[in-house]
C-alpha cells in the first residue's frame, strides 16, 4: 500500500503541503462563518467595543483580588434576526456571476483578507479593510478603476501594494467579483456588470498610473464629485 505514496521530500515540504492544501481552505472556511456569524449577530460589535475596554481596565485599578475576570459580555442574537445587515446576493444577480465572484475575489484576499477586514501582517494590515470603503461602494467606475490600474502607495499604512489587475481579470470576473464584495462584508450595494466593465476599460484606456491611481485623483478620472 505505502508504496504507492510517493513522499514530499521534506518534512518541510509535506509540512507546507498540510498548510496549503487542508489549512488554507479551513482557514478560509472558518474566516467566512466567523464573518457571517458576526454579520448575522449584527451591528452589536461596535457597541461592545468601548464597554467591554472600561471591563477589562477595571479589574486592573481595583486591588479587589483575582476573581473578577471580565466575562466578555454574551452575545444572546440568534440566527434568525437581520437578514438584510449581510448583504447578499442582490437581485437580478445570477447564482453563476455570484459565484464567479466569490472564487475570484480570493485574488483580493491575498490582501484584503478572506473576512475583507483586511489580511494581518505583524503589526500593521496588507491592505485596508473592504467594509464600508467609499471606494467600493461609490460609483462603480471608482471601484472598477481602482481594480483595473491599481491604487498608489502613498503612505505606510498597509503592506501591500495594489497593482492594476486589468490584465489578470476579465471584464466578467472584476464586475462579479467587485458586485461580490460590494455585497459582502458588511456592504450592500448595486451589482457592477460586464457591461459597465467593458465601457470603463475603454474610457480608463488612456489613464497612465503604473503605480496606481492616486486617491485624490479618482474623482476627477471617473467624472464625478465622491
Ligand atoms: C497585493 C495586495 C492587494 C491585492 C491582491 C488587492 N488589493 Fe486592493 N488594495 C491593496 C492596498 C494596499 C490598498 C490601499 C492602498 C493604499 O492606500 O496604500 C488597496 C485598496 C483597495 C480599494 C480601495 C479601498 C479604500 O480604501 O477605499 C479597493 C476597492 C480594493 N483595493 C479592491 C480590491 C479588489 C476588488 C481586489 C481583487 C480583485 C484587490 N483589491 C486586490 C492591496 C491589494
Amino acid at each position: 500500500m505505502s508504496h504507492d505514496h510517493s513522499e514530499p521530500e521534506s518534512p518541510l515540504a509535506k509540512l507546507l503541503n498540510s498548510i496549503l492544501m487542508l489549512g488554507a481552505p479551513v482557514f478560509l472556511l472558518a474566516m467566512l462563518g466567523l464573518t457571517g456569524f458576526f454579520f448575522v449577530a449584527g451591528m452589536g460589535e461596535k457597541d461592545e467595543a468601548a464597554p467591554a475596554e472600561q471591563a477589562a481596565a477595571a479589574p486592573a485599578a481595583a486591588p479587589s483580588g483575582g476573581a473578577g475576570a471580565p466575562a466578555p459580555a454574551a452575545t444572546p442574537v440568534v440566527a434568525a434576526a437581520a437578514p438584510k445587515a449581510a448583504g447578499g446576493k442582490p437581485e437580478g444577480v445570477t447564482d453563476a456571476f455570484w459565484d464567479l465572484g466569490k472564487s475570484s475575489y480570493a485574488t483580493c484576499a491575498a490582501c484584503h483578507g478572506p473576512d475583507g477586514k483586511g489580511l494581518q501582517a505583524g503589526p500593521a494590515k496588507m491592505a485596508p479593510s473592504m467594509e464600508k470603503s467609499p471606494i467600493l461602494v461609490g460609483d462603480p467606475n471608482g471601484a472598477i478603476l481602482v481594480v483595473l490600474k491599481g491604487i498608489a502607495k502613498e503612505n505606510m499604512d498597509f503592506m501591500g501594494i495594489m497593482a492594476g489587475l486589468g490584465a489578470g481579470l476579465n471584464d466578467e470576473q472584476i464586475a462579479a467579483v467587485l458586485t461580490y464584495c460590494r455585497n459582502s462584508f458588511g456592504n450592500s450595494a448595486p451589482a457592477i456588470t460586464t457591461e459597465q466593465v467593458a465601457a470603463a476599460r475603454t474610457k480608463f484606456a488612456a489613464v497612465n498610473a503604473p503605480a496606481g491611481v492616486k486617491r485624490a485623483d479618482i474623482p476627477a478620472l471617473i467624472g464625478s464629485a465622491q
